[in-house]
């Protein structure tokens, strides 16, 4: 038997039109959502993401403001770019896209975003918050996966939760998250001795490493939903996750694809938490 594929994609545009209708009620409220993207440098894969994100927003209806700068940009510069950012009343959402140049410190960098705008919610506070149970604003990877485990009705409560990777942008809040939904969490880092013996135990497993093919079908319990946060460019051009889609597809109960997966959710819950800032704010 091979696994359902969870549609990534299909789930995003019925959030998307979600958004795009309060987008609408609050238009009659005389407010509009408005989503600043802050690029630093020429990422390839950064300047893609933040192509996509602002294009998101403009489909849905939101305002977004896309600012590009040098690599050569100084750190003062760019906290005076968010100060500025912090106080523009038409801004109810500012995301600085990671990785910085290394020049630049991303803690204090992030840290200089006014918590209530901080939609991807990195700021430490907003990360305490999480932690402790009264999120502000999820951050959008790990919100993306458990509005996908949900829509797919997967039961969390006493589950066995694994993750792959222990980032702060997905692997330590997506624990937070599913601890908060009752299941069993086990967070796995590079050091984890025995992975497989991990990942075998999971009911979910979540993956995010950016290695890719980190995870093959034999590390996974027969039956398991599996959630592939991973997107790599290999040589040939083409995406791959973290998981090896073909031999895991056999085997789990449920997968997500690369790409068309968790990719799309992310943007998606981005626009719902510019959307609820703005809710909020207004
Ligand atoms: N780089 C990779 N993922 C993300 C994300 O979700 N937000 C930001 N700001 N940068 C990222």
């Amino acid at each position: 038997m091979t696994a359902r594929i969870i549609d990534g994609s299909a789930l995003s545009l019925r959030i998307r039109d979600d958004v795009a209708r309060r987008v609408v009620e609050l238009a009659k409220q005389g407010v509009r959502p408005g989503l600043a993207v802050v690029l630093v440098g020429d990422n390839p894969a950064s300047q893609v993401y933040v192509r996509n994100k602002v294009m998101a927003c403009e489909k849905a209806g939101l305002h977004s403001v896309k600012e590009q700068y040098p690599a050569t940009m100084s750190e003062a510069e760019l906290l005076q770019r968010i100060a500025v950012l912090n106080g523009d009343p038409t801004i109810h959402g500012i995301l600085v896209q990671l990785p910085l140049p290394s020049h630049m410190d991303a803690h204090k960098v992030i840290e200089a975003i006014a918590p209530e705008k901080d939609v991807d919610g990195f700021h430490i506070s907003n990360a305490g918050l999480l932690m402790t149970g009264q999120p502000l604003f999820r951050p959008c990877t790990p919100y993306g996966v458990m509005k996908m485990l949900e829509s797919e009705r997967v039961p969390l409560r006493g589950a066995e939760a694994v993750i792959v990777g222990a980032s702060n942008i997905v692997g330590k809040p997506m624990a937070m998250l599913l601890l908060a939904a009752g299941a069993t969490v086990t967070l796995c880092n590079s050091k984890t001795r025995d992975l497989r013996a991990q990942t075998r135990r999971a009911d979910v497993l979540v993956v995010a490493t950016g290695k890719p093919g980190i995870v093959t079908g034999d590390m996974i319990k027969p039956g398991a939903v599996v959630i592939d946060v991973g997107i790599n460019r290999g040589e040939d051009g083409k995406l791959r996750g973290d998981v090896d889609f073909d031999s895991a597809v056999q085997v789990a109960g449920a997968i997500t694809p690369v790409p068309g997966g968790v990719g799309p959710m992310t943007i998606a819950m981005l626009l719902v938490n510019t959307v609820e800032a703005a809710e909020r704010l207004r």
